[in-house]
């Protein structure tokens, strides 16, 4: 059996809440329970953490055992090099995605500090970038 990680990063945990038109209404343990009986045979785990340090651990502790992490870093995938250099370290491949488009957005959310170290990206979907993400390691 596959396994899969997804993290999220901040203010992720506040999905179906925070900005709807934006982010969406489906609430994170709505979704996760949704993509979890889609896909009965892969085994996916989930990590949100709003704290940058928590996230690098995470990281670390998944990044060289499970088969793919799904990495959402929101806001600290714009400002995180220790996000990014924790991704470059490990050697479990890294889909970076985002729900929304970044690149229609703020300049500010044009840079990755994740991306010249991801396997793929998959930028704006809404919640099926992460769908997209876990076919891809399928
Ligand atoms: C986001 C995009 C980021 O710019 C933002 O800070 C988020 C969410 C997305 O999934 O669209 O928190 O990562």
């Amino acid at each position: 059996m596959k396994k899969l990680i997804i993290i999220n990063g901040p203010n992720l945990n506040l999905l179906g809440t925070r900005e709807p038109d934006v982010y969406g209404n489906l609430s994170l343990v709505e979704f996760l329970n949704a993509v979890k009986a889609k896909y009965p045979h892969v085994e996916i785990d989930h990590f949100q953490s709003n704290i940058e340090g928590e996230l690098i651990s995470k990281i670390q502790e998944v990044g060289f055992s499970y088969d793919g992490i799904i990495l959402n870093a929101a806001a600290y995938t714009h400002t995180s090099v220790g996000i990014g250099d924790a991704v470059k370290a490990i050697t479990t491949p890294v889909i970076e995605v985002h729900i929304s488009n970044t690149f229609a957005r703020e300049d500010f959310r044009h840079q990755s500090f994740i991306a010249p170290n991801a396997k793929g990206i998959i930028i704006g979907f809404g919640l099926q970038s992460y769908e997209l993400a876990i076919q891809s390691f399928l």
